[in-house]
Order: C-alpha cells, then sequence, then structure tokens
C-alpha cells in the first residue's frame, strides 16, 4: 500500500504538478452554477489539493474534506473542514452536499460502487461530482495502474467510457473533457 499518511508535504510539494491548467479549468467550469455558500466535498482529499483550486476561482462556497490519511489531510488549508473518514463510509447525513469531487483518488477506493453509492447518498438531488483521473487504455495510465498495484494498491482505474456507463447506472448523467491520458468527468445527479 502507499503510506499516503506519512507522504503529506510531498503531495503538499508537488501534487499540484499533476494537474494541467485544463483541468483546473474544468473545475472552475465545474463549480461556476453553484450558488454562494454551496457545500462541497472533496472525497479522497489528500492535502486538500482540489479545494485550493476551487478556492481560487470560488471563496464563497463551503469546502469539506474527506480522506483517511491524516497525514495528507493536515495540510489543507484553514478554509477546509477536514473529516478522517474512508469514500465507503461518509460521515454525513443524506441529501447534505451539492457538489462532491475526486481528484485522482477514485482509483485508490477499495470498492468503487461502495463508495458511489455513499456519494449518491451524501449528494442533493441535482447535486454534482466532479472526477480527475488517468485513461488506463494509455500507456501512461496503464503504467500507474501496474505500478500502483505493485504497491498493493487497489488500481481500480476506468477507461473513461467505462466510468461514464457506471456513472450512469447510479443516475448521474455525464460529459467527459479528454485531457491527453487524463480525463474529467462533470457529471448531474437525478435521484
Ligand atoms: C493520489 S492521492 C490524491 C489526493 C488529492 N485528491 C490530490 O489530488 O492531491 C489519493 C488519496 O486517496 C486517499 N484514499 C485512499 N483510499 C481511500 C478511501 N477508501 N476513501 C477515501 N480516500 C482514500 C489517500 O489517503 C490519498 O490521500
Amino acid at each position: 500500500m502507499i503510506p499516503f499518511n506519512h507522504l503529506g508535504m510531498v503531495f503538499n510539494t508537488f501534487g499540484s504538478l499533476v494537474y494541467p491548467k485544463s483541468v483546473r479549468k474544468s473545475l472552475c467550469n465545474f463549480l461556476t452554477p453553484l450558488k454562494t455558500q454551496s457545500k462541497v466535498l472533496d472525497i479522497g482529499a489528500g492535502t486538500g489539493m482540489l479545494c485550493k483550486f476551487g478556492y481560487a476561482c470560488r471563496e464563497d462556497l463551503a469546502y469539506v474534506a474527506v480522506d483517511p490519511a491524516e497525514g495528507m489531510m493536515k495540510y489543507a488549508k484553514a478554509y477546509v473542514e477536514t473529516h478522517r473518514a474512508s469514500a465507503e463510509v461518509l460521515p454525513f447525513d443524506a441529501d447534505s452536499f451539492d457538489a462532491t469531487m475526486m481528484g485522482e483518488s477514485l482509483h485508490h477506493f477499495r470498492n468503487v460502487d461502495e463508495a458511489l453509492k455513499e456519494t449518491v447518498r451524501v449528494l442533493k438531488d441535482g447535486g454534482r461530482l466532479f472526477i480527475y483521473d488517468f485513461d488506463v487504455a494509455s500507456f501512461m495510465g496503464k503504467s500507474i495502474c501496474k505500478g500502483e498495484m505493485l504497491l498493493g494498491e487497489p488500481g481500480n482505474f476506468f477507461t473513461p467510457k467505462a466510468l461514464q456507463a457506471k456513472l450512469e447506472s447510479y443516475g448521474f448523467s455525464v460529459d467527459i473533457e479528454i485531457h491527453g491520458w487524463r480525463y474529467t468527468v462533470e457529471a448531474i445527479l437525478e435521484k
């Protein structure tokens, strides 16, 4: 397993390098329709990188982060409310978030279906989901997947098409943007 709990400083220093400008722009576009003080949950937030990028374009949203690794979350900015928890068991009431985000974290979840069920539970009807991940059909995606699995990670990587089909089965309508070997998902939930 990757020892995320001891890698906070590394991710805090270098983590932004895996986010190309185009991905940050997609995140800002994703947040644009939200009303002031909307609640946004970053799942597998690590050091709160997505909250930081989000805050750069929408300071007026309420950012909440969950991650099992406190050693990562201790680097989150003061405007982020942090909770030590896993995606598969979210410590929040049903219908409590306007948006959720997963930044290169979905492929680390042990049980993607449980995580998506929880995401659907905590999202409001019409709630939004943003995902940033690596396309497992690409050379880079495949290599990262193999490398992570050698380290004992679950390697739950998807092609954009496969993830779209999965999200649709949970009631999301899905838009995918391709960024070379990476992709972003913008999805809207109909409950
Ligand atoms: C590659 S890091 C990405 C962190 C952050 N989202 C970013 O973009 O910098 C993956 C994160 O997923 C977290 N993680 C692993 N398993 C998880 C789970 N079951 N539920 C939620 N987060 C998990 C790890 O602790 C780690 O912080």
